[in-house]
């Protein structure tokens, strides 16, 4: 990896941690099909959503690690090779694709919502709920700029240019609150704090 690469703010990779497994609530005590995680570059869609589909014992599902998957390409590499219309275009039929599953978590890219027919077809989605994480922009680079130290995390091509990043952070926050079924202010919580917020959440809304 390039010394540019590594200077470039990540993304943590997904992951499963099988000491969360035995505090699982029962997956039916939730009258969801689906919990999507939305919110920019750095709120914590994919730990947090990592977090919950353990406790749920649901499967976790990160829209960028689907598509790497499924195109054999990383993020960065299809930006880079293809730009960014065709990966948005790649993660539009992904979320469709992976919106058929049941008893998920799903944590978007931080752009998804962007597209308005993305935003059409998660509202259309029956049994599932949106979370939004939010946090002001200063935050969620602090946050970016801390993955980054993390080798095995992947570079976020959208964070290059700060100033445009910046720009699309405002624009994006309105679709974020739109779709969004629940708002989790995250400025001041650590990862498992914003887990068991929304899982309250769900309680309460399950009562
Ligand atoms: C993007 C966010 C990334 C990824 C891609 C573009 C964006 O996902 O989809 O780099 O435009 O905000 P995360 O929000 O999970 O980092």
């Amino acid at each position: 990896m390039s010394t540019a690469t590594l200077d470039m703010p990540t993304k943590p990779k997904p992951r499963t941690d099988p000491t969360l497994a035995g505090r699982a609530a029962p997956a039916e005590r939730v009258a969801l099909d689906r919990l999507v995680f939305t919110g920019f570059m750095g709120s914590g869609k994919t730990s947090v959503g990592s977090i919950i589909a353990d406790r749920l014992g649901w499967r976790f599902l990160d829209l960028d690690h689907e598509i790497e998957l499924r195109h054999n390409r990383t993020v960065p590499q299809i930006f880079a090779e293809s730009g960014e219309a065709h990966f948005r275009h790649l993660e539009s039929a992904t979320l469709a694709s992976l919106l058929g599953q049941r008893h998920v978590v799903l944590a978007l890219g931080g752009g998804a919502p962007e597209e308005l027919g993305n935003r059409l077809l998660l509202e259309q989605t029956p049994h599932t709920a949106v979370v939004y994480l939010s946090a002001p922009f200063a935050t969620l680079l602090d946050r970016c700029n801390e993955q980054a130290i993390d080798p095995a995390a992947t570079a976020r091509p959208n964070l290059a240019d700060l100033t445009a990043a910046e720009r699309r952070f405002h624009l994006r926050r309105t679709h974020y609150e739109r779709i969004a079924a629940h708002t989790i202010d995250t400025s001041s919580l650590s990862l498992e704090e914003t887990a068991d917020a929304v899982l309250e959440l769900l309680r309460a809304v399950d009562q």
